[in-house]
């Protein structure tokens, strides 16, 4: 399974009315005018750039250049947004880590949501987004992965699911995950980004915890893409890995008796000085 497939894709749980809501508070924070310059890192399918470019719309010089290394994701999110109107769309194919060789002339605003976390040299790219930055540009992003993501009254929800999801893997496939952690589980605090961003030419123009509602839908989602099930069962097939964390999560709220499960998004707004 490779970064060319169209299943495991993170597209479902993009499209959560959830998610939208973390994503559109964030773009909102930004206060993006048409006629601007705009990089979105990680794009995906591209639930974030249709969100920027509805803000850019109405000038003709306006820019959007979407950069993630899924092709796949890249051209689902192409045939979401070939209506664009006056603005020009760039999608690249790349590691979000060439930016410098991809955006020459500096940007108003760099975006990166749900994706910081997977990037194990953030201070490198930290340096190439100030680069890429207009002075007073902006670099917003937000993630849930990070240190301070659960509430500390989810985590017997948290521990059960992945119980379940363990033992769901152990009796119907026979396998256990690689031990080890992938990049996505080194998770960093709030207090760790906003520390690397200033020392990195940045101040805080607006950092907050957006809490939001996981659903069993949400979790379900979730354990579809590729990248998440890599994180929570290193080494495990895709599609064998998808089957125990959806089986055992559908156990945990049917167990626990939950409707949703609050977690927090990080959603930091950062000035370029
Ligand atoms: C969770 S998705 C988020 C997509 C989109 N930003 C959104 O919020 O809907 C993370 C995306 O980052 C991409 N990605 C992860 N690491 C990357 C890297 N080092 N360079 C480029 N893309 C990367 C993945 O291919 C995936 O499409």
């Amino acid at each position: 399974m490779g970064i060319e497939s169209t299943e495991f894709s993170y597209k479902q749980f993009a499209e959560l009315g959830f998610i939208q809501q973390a994503n559109s508070h964030l773009v909102d924070l930004v206060g993006l005018r048409p006629g601007q310059k705009v990089v979105d890192l990680g794009c995906g399918t591209g639930a974030v750039t249709r969100l920027i470019m509805e803000k850019l719309e109405g000038a003709r010089n306006s820019l959007v250049i979407g950069i993630d290394m899924s092709a796949a994701a890249l051209r689902e999110a192409m045939s979401q947004l070939n209506n664009a109107r006056n603005v020009a769309i760039h999608f690249v194919q790349s590691r979000v880590e060439h930016l410098p060789e991809i955006v020459k002339e500096q940007v108003d605003s760099v975006f990166f949501c749900n994706g910081i976390h997977l990037v194990p040299d953030k201070p490198r790219l930290l340096t190439q987004i100030s680069t890429a930055l207009k002075s007073g540009g902006i670099f917003a992003f937000n993630t849930t992965f990070f240190q301070g993501a659960p509430p500390p009254e989810t985590e017997q929800f948290y521990r059960k699911w992945m119980f379940k999801a363990l033992r769901i893997l152990r009796r119907r496939h026979g396998i256990m995950p690689q031990k080890g952690k992938v990049e996505a589980r080194r998770q960093l605090t709030s207090e760790q980004y906003e520390d690397l961003l200033c020392q990195h030419g940045f101040t805080i123009g607006r950092k907050s915890l957006f809490p939001a509602l996981f659903t069993l839908q949400g979790y379900m989602a979730i354990s579809e893409y590729e990248e998440f099930i890599q994180g929570a069962m290193p080494g495990v097939p895709l599609e064998k890995g998808r089957d125990a964390l959806q089986e055992g999560v559908r156990q945990a709220f049917q167990d626990l008796n939950l409707e949703t499960v609050p977690r927090n998004w990080l959603t930091v707004v950062a000035v370029r000085k």
